[in-house]
């Protein structure tokens, strides 16, 4: 069943393989400051990033907390409004099978309908905003029933299905989701995200609150998926350990910006960015030899605030290299290509290896630290 073809937004046809462009996304918040003079002062969450996933690919969004990650992932989906920017998502007629990509921005209820459709977000703990007393059967049909998929008795048989497809069993279908362990949580979130057939799935971090073996096995069912049904992720994490084995691109946020992007191996191979050189340094490296070499940078100071960010480069206040006063106060470094499709926002990129050779500002290495700064 198809929502009517009804829109307001620009429908282009496409032929290439972006299943979701974003460009230049921001998205504001009026926030009142505390005290006796509560004025209006906006927050920049999410300040003009622009990425595309491609079909069958998975880009990641990395970064601390607070830069904006999931109010990226929610104003793709327009779970809140973006303030300005466009947003192209790939849909398929299936009476004429062409693909075109429909602005989300622009789309009116009918269109937007039909693009939730094809792209669903999965949440950290995608089970706890719902009803406790639904049957796992009922969370996992819901968007079935939303748009009227099937009978009751198809439906029934879809999530058995369903259930199945994600590791769980179809009995769990009666059981209620507190009788479940986290991974298998998200494992019900996951197969409910799936039941309406997506093209497109956001994941805000969905595996950030497991542990690390059930990380693991999420991370590899979420791969299974992908490769079996062709689905394209947008994956959001904190952690480029998570990061590292599930993507095909990498989008490092920091302040509400993206300051580095590329091709998965070339951005482990050869970070640019000091933010992503600080990230790396705290993802743990199995050889304890080389780990024992590392250096790492403290992020120590904490993330300034959204609502007046640093003048300049937004990451000079935590920046060890920063030339302040000059360039890294007076001007913001735009993303330039430094090779083929990678790019980083930074006046002064260094080279792989520079955290090992850099003496300021860093802790001594790992064999020779205390164990906290
Ligand atoms: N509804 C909201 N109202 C005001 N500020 C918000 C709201 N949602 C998020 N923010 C702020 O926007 C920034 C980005 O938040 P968020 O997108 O949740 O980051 P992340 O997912 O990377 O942790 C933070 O400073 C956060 O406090
Ligand atoms: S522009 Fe300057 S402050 Fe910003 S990351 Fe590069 S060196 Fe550091
Ligand atoms: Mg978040």
């Amino acid at each position: 069943m198809t929502a009517p073809h009804t829109h307001t937004g620009d429908v282009i046809d496409t032929d290439d393989d972006v299943v979701l462009r974003v460009e230049g996304l921001t998205k504001d918040f009026l926030v009142r400051r505390r005290g006796l003079r509560r004025e209006a002062q906006h927050l920049h969450a999410v300040a003009g990033v622009s990425f595309e996933v491609h079909a069958g690919q998975t880009l990641s969004l990395v970064g601390e907390s607070g830069c904006g990650k999931s109010t990226t992932a929610r104003a793709v989906l327009r779970l809140v409004e973006p303030t300005a920017g466009r947003i192209e998502f790939r849909v398929h007629d299936e009476e004429s099978g062409r693909a075109s990509m429909v602005d989300i921005v622009q789309a009116g209820a009918a269109e937007l309908r039909r693009v939730r459709r094809n792209a669903q977000i999965v949440f950290q703990d995608p089970v706890a905003s719902l009803n406790p007393r639904m049957t796992v059967e009922s969370i996992v049909a819901e968007p079935l029933v939303a748009y009227r998929v099937g009978t009751r008795k198809e439906r029934a048989a879809r999530v058995r299905e369903l259930l199945e497809q994600v590791g769980l069993k179809a009995s769990h279908a009666r059981r209620h989701p507190r009788s479940f362990s986290g991974g298998q949580r998200q494992r019900i979130g996951i197969a409910r995200a799936l039941a309406l057939r997506p093209s497109l799935i956001i994941l805000d971090e969905p595996v950030s609150a497991l542990d690390v073996s059930v990380q693991a096995q999420v991370l590899n069912l979420l791969d299974e998926l992908q490769q079996d049904l062709g689905l394209s992720y947008l994956f959001i994490a904190h952690d480029l350990a998570v990061v590292r084995h599930v993507s095909t691109d990498v989008a490092v946020m920091y302040l509400g910006k993206i300051v580095e992007k590329a091709e998965r191996s070339e951005l482990f191979d050869a970070p640019l960015h000091p933010y992503t050189h600080s990230l790396m340094s705290a993802v743990p490296i199995p050889d304890p030899a080389i780990e024992g070499y590392r250096k790492r940078i403290i992020l120590e100071s904490d993330i300034p605030s959204a609502v007046n960010p640093p003048t300049g480069c937004h990451f000079r206040t935590r920046c060890p290299i920063a030339e302040v006063p000059g360039p890294c106060s007076e001007l913001e470094p735009e993303l330039v290509e430094h090779a083929p499709g990678h790019w980083a926002a930074c006046h002064f990129p260094q080279p792989h290896g520079w955290l090992s050779q850099t003496p300021v500002s860093f802790e001594p290495p790992a064999d020779e630290a205390p164990s906290s700064p």
